[in-house]
């Protein structure tokens, strides 16, 4: 029994591919929401758009600080991991959720397996940051997008028997959905929108909107770029962000701000923006993989890959270099996928399959798994 813990926008889309696997694979898995986010197009939306089993509990656990909400989650996921004891969790990305899940699943020795290891922004600023540090440093098998993931793991001295590269899973969430995208939804329609005539925002990271200084920043260089290029702007808004802005009582003027957006239309969005600016990582990767120049709107990032393929560029927060990055950004075209070939999901699954036959994974596959089952290792 492999027991999927997910608990915010990404992490559902994310692990999407993976529930996929399971059930093409005809596994015994239940999934476990924990309720991080919970506004319908933060949340439901995908399981519906998606086509994913509704969970099979949910912990309601709601917003609060990193300590109530890391906690409350602890507890939740303790009691349903007693309840069905499987023999493998897995966990994706960097949350509260996973953090909790990893630490409540550890305390109950039951394995565990980080989808997305071994990302570093070495920024401990960043809750971020020191989630993906301690569930990397608790999980039994590490599944890490990249050759880079991969090496960040064995330099902090964990086994090389527990990680393997299996590619990022948002590449299998990208190749299953963005036909389906083109042939059901037109948003740009919707939107009155044509394809490289209009600019994609989203950003809510913590250290950008919850910092007023920040925040601005981002504002007046959205403005900035609106005067220079005199293309709309569509910013699918978080509501963090929302809830900040208002709180801070900036204007989005002249901004087209929409509700955030399901899965299939906010593909469309990004694969036919002129460019993309953001500090979300999902975005990060997703614009590599669709051919979509990206500013990232963050002093550094843990998706190294993108900077070296030349799909992404670190603008931070200064509206001015934000505006001569966006100047530059359209001259970028033409880069490879860092993040695999859209087999991270089968992958994945086939190795918690092993580690539920009661076979560790290391006796199982010896030390040249991630040659065998991996990309490029
Ligand atoms: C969380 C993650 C972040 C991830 C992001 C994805 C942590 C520490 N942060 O940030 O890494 O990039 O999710 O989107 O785990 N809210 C709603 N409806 C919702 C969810 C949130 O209105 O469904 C509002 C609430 O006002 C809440 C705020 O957004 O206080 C922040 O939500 P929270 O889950 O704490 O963090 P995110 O900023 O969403
Ligand atoms: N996304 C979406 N609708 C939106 C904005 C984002 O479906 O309006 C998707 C996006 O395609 C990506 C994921 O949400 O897969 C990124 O989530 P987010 O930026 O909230 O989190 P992060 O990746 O930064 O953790």
């Amino acid at each position: 029994m492999i027991g999927i813990i997910l608990g915010t926008r990404p992490e559902i889309i994310k692990m999407s591919p993976v529930i996929k696997e399971c059930e093409d694979q005809g596994l015994e898995y239940f999934i476990l929401h924990t309720g991080q986010h919970y506004s319908y197009e933060m949340d439901r939306i995908f399981f519906d758009m998606l086509n994913l089993p509704q969970p099979d509990y949910n912990l309601d656990v709601g917003s609060g600080t990193h300590a109530s909400q890391t906690g409350k989650i602890m507890v939740g996921i303790e009691n349903v991991l007693n309840k069905e004891l499987p023999e493998v969790v897995l966990v994706q990305g960097d949350t509260n959720t996973v953090l909790s899940g990893s630490l409540a699943a550890a305390k109950l020795n039951i394995k565990i397996g980080h989808v997305e290891a071994g990302l570093r922004s070495f920024d401990r600023g960043m809750p971020e940051e020191i989630n993906r540090i301690v569930s990397d440093h608790i999980s039994d098998y590490l599944f890490t997008p990249t050759k880079t993931s991969y090496s960040q793991l064995i330099k902090e001295g964990i086994d090389p028997k527990k990680v393997f590269v299996t590619g990022n899973t948002v590449v299998d969430a990208v190749y299953q959905n963005i036909e389906i995208a083109k042939n059901k939804i037109d948003i740009l329609k919707d939107l009155y929108l044509l394809p490289q005539n209009y600019i994609l925002v989203t950003f809510h990271r913590a250290e950008n909107v919850d910092i007023k200084e920040r925040l601005e920043g981002i504002i007046i260089g959205l403005k900035l770029i609106k005067n220079y290029f005199s293309l709309p702007i569509i910013f699918p808004i978080h509501p963090r962000t929302a809830k900040m802005i208002e709180k801070f009582g900036f204007s989005l003027e002249g901004i087209n701000v929409i509700p955030p957006q399901g899965f299939l239309e906010f593909l469309q969005l990004e694969a036919n923006a002129k460019f993309v600016l953001t500090d979300s990582g999902g975005l990060q990767e997703e614009t590599c993989i669709l051919g979509t120049p990206c500013i990232t709107l963050r002093d550094n990032t843990e998706r190294p890959e993108t900077l070296e393929v030349g799909s992404n560029v670190l603008a931070g927060v200064d509206p001015l270099a934000i505006l001569n990055h966006a100047k530059n950004a359209v001259r970028r075209k033409h880069w490879s996928n860092p993040y695999g070939n859209g087999t991270a999901a089968k992958l994945i699954v086939d190795i918690c399959k092993n580690t539920a036959s009661e076979k560790s994974c290391s006796d199982k596959y010896g030390d040249e798994t991630a040659a065998k089952l991996a990309l490029n290792v």
